[in-house]
């Protein structure tokens, strides 16, 4: 025992809470709506707080005991955290589900389903980033340019003139489509769609309130269809690793390449368990975050529309209508900075959760182990100091302004930084130059809720109706209600 015993209690400053329910109440709250309670805390305590004086909330470490969570933002906190990865551990997606894995032979998939590279740390966490790494080398990225190309534009086809549409569930679908051929190596759209709606099934309901709230495997609740639809998961994605083992044939996609890596060292390989782990992860980790990014990017160009006019002039100039090349990727630097600045006011990816291995301290607080720590992207890429103005949208800003990895972290910093980052930049812009080139999608007024813990997400969808690129960009501006009028300034 060290001569300086750190107390379990947290000492971080934070709200007073009734000792009856005021720690589910502050968990229940933060689950809801993380940036309007944070952003209160902040206000409040300053950019280290706890969700509670004294700790005693849970909000997704599976670990048992956990003394409390505490919430930070800014460069110096982010970089404490990121850097320190031998302290500041991951925990598998699933969260407090993951408890469950040894329950029974049906709960078994817990321990790999939505584990995969969050659920590894330390020596471990560097063996398997180094065997997923050629996955994401840029070269074998660029490869899979074709094939967005291709099921972009097969998309995009369908698309109505005048239709309303919600372009979140438009979003989700077309990058569902992506993820499934480039990690599995096919369409899974064209088989019927069975396996995306088991993967949506799966993925989807991990965090639902009602699997967490009844965990019972009774027939008829929730979590006993998780569980069935679990098993059904296992079972093909076990025979889709079973038919590439056999063929040993490298098609180009991530799960071949996955299957040939070996450690240089050890020359150990990837078991089917640790394949079902990664898969999960890329798959649940790549491409709700890219469909929300580019939903908000198209939410925050039709709200702006000189910046949208813009874009589309230089998209026309390079590209005269053509989906781009590799090359021309690197030729559109608006788009790029759109992205990086829609990607700052309404981050993807709000929040870097950890749990301390040991006990340690946080910009002079002491943590005990096991306390939850949450570093806000959110707020961190929202600081005045470096963003005059931070609540509006302002692409050009990025001609000016060069932040730090720690003062800007969409895609977070350190060794944990998104191994996904170039993929998702490559397929965001190659959706939106092509869609932007080819529809005006004008917003209809309506009330928009951005929400989440894990993905920022428009709660009930965002509604637009789809145009002919006429440039009429004025349309459908304002009208705009909801929370998200308290995070980006908006017209009214
Ligand atoms: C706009 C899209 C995306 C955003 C904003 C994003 C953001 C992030 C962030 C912030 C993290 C760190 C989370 C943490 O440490 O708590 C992360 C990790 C990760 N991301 Fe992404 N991501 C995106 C797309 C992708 C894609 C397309 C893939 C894969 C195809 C991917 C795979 C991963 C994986 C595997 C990790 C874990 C890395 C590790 O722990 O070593 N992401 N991402």
């Amino acid at each position: 025992m060290s001569a300086k015993t750190i107390e379990r209690k947290i000492t971080v400053p934070g709200p007073r809470v009734s000792p009856l329910f005021g720690h589910i109440t502050q968990v229940l709250n933060f689950v809801g709506d993380s940036i309007k309670l944070s952003s209160q805390l902040f206000d409040k305590y300053g950019s280290v707080v706890s969700l509670a004086l004294g700790g005693g909330t849970n909000v997704y470490s599976p670990y048992p005991n956990c003394p409390g969570t505490v919430l930070g933002y800014g460069a110096d906190i982010v970089r404490e955290v990121t850097s320190q990865h031998d302290i500041y551990h991951k925990c598998p997606l699933s969260g407090h589900i993951y408890r469950k894995r040894n329950d029974s032979a049906r709960t078994q998939p817990f321990r790999h389903f939505l584990v995969g590279l969050f659920g590894v740390n330390g020596a471990e966490h560097r063996q398997h980033r180094q065997l997923l790494m050629p996955a994401f080398h840029r070269q074998r990225i660029e490869a899979y340019r074709d094939e967005m190309v291709e099921i972009t534009q097969s998309e995009l086809e369908k698309l109505q003139v005048g239709e309303v549409v919600d372009i979140l569930e438009f979003m989700r679908r077309l990058t569902m489509r992506i993820a499934t051929k480039t990690l599995f190596g096919r369409d899974f759209s064209k088989d019927g769609d069975s396996f995306t709606n088991l993967l949506k099934e799966v993925f989807g309901n991990f965090a639902s309130p009602a699997v967490l709230g009844l965990p019972y495997d009774i027939p008829g609740f929730p979590y006993h269809n998780l569980l069935n639809n679990m098993a059904e998961l296992d079972a093909r994605m076990r025979a889709i690793i079973g038919q590439k083992r056999e063929t040993g044939i490298d098609n180009g996609d991530v799960l071949s390449m996955l299957i040939q890596a070996r450690d240089a060292e050890s020359g150990i390989t990837l078991t089917d368990d640790e394949l079902l782990g990664h898969l999960g992860v890329l798959y649940a980790a790549g491409h709700d975050t890219s469909a929300n990014t580019l939903t908000w990017t198209l939410f925050l160009l039709s709200q702006h529309p000189q910046v949208a006019a813009d874009l589309l002039d230089e998209l026309d100039s390079v590209l005269h209508g053509e989906a781009p090349t590799i090359e021309q990727l690197q030729q559109l630097p608006l788009l790029e900075r759109v992205i990086k600045e829609s990607m700052r006011v309404l981050s993807p990816l709000p929040w870097n959760g950890r749990v301390t291995s040991q006990d340690t301290t946080l910009s002079g607080y002491d943590l005990p182990k096991g306390t939850e720590v949450f570093v806000s992207i959110y707020h961190t890429n929202r600081v005045p100091e470096i963003y005059s103005e931070p609540k509006r949208f302002i692409p050009q800003r990025w001609e000016q302004i060069q932040p730090s990895i720690y003062e800007y972290n969409p895609f977070s910093a350190g060794s944990r930084v998104c191994i996904g980052a170039s993929f998702a930049m490559m397929e965001i812009k190659i959706i939106l130059a092509m869609l932007l080139m080819r529809y005006r999608l004008e917003l209809l007024p309506q009330k928009v809720d951005a929400k989440g813990l894990i993905v920022l997400c428009a709660e009930n969808g965002i509604s637009m109706r789809v145009c002919k690129q006429d440039r009429e960009f004025y349309r459908g501006v304002g009208g705009i209600s909801g929370n998200v009028r308290a995070m980006v300034d908006l017209v009214e």
